[in-house]
């Protein structure tokens, strides 16, 4: 099923994600709605904030990525209760966009390898390190687990300059392919 994506000025975008109960519920129904969610929408990465839900989950697909970059790493999976407990390496350069900002890219630095706990939608634990793009994109969802969106990383004087587009996307002044929440 696909649902609508909530979008920037929502309050959903501003909560610390609570963590999920793993092994008492069957989370894959939410994870499969939430692949087709972020397919029909184009996206490589969707965060439970951004479907309305403060929980601590989020889905992943680097694959349209290759269009662009060609040597991407391919990577498809669900993050249930992640932690990234360690963040290393050179600062990386990406420009960045999210299904909550509809419009906006920028580019964000970010450290380019991590190390992250989680659990997969048959309640399996895992602990993987990641590096480059498919690194990027678990950051990216892990920061609307916390609360954040990739704009929140930007410099002041950036901040200034997009202040405009991020009041008129929050104040529904946008235009987005799919279904959006932003109520005002
Ligand atoms: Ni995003």
């Amino acid at each position: 099923m696909i649902l609508p994506i909530y979008i920037y000025g929502e309050p959903v975008l501003r909560k610390l994600a609570e963590e999920v109960d793993v092994e008492n519920t069957d989370w894959k129904p939410l994870v499969a709605d939430m692949f087709e969610t972020m397919y029909h929408a184009g996206g490589v990465g969707l965060a439970g904030p951004q479907i309305g839900k403060a929980i601590r989950i989020f889905v992943i697909d680097s694959e349209p990525f290759k269009e662009s970059i060609p040597d991407v790493q391919i990577y498809k999976g669900a993050f249930i209760n992640p932690v990234i407990t360690e963040e290393w390496g050179d600062d990386f350069v990406f420009c960045e966009g999210c299904l909550s900002l509809p419009h906006l890219n920028e580019d964000v630095v970010r450290k380019s390898n991590i190390h992250i706990e989680y659990y997969d939608e048959n309640g399996e634990f895992h602990e993987s390190d990641f590096s480059g793009y498919v690194a990027r994109i678990i950051q990216h969802e892990y920061d609307h687990l916390e609360g954040r969106v990739f704009t929140d990383r930007l410099s002041p004087i950036k901040k200034m300059v997009i202040k405009r587009q991020l009041n008129d996307i929050a104040s529904g002044k946008f235009r987005a392919d799919y279904k959006t929440v932003r109520k005002k």
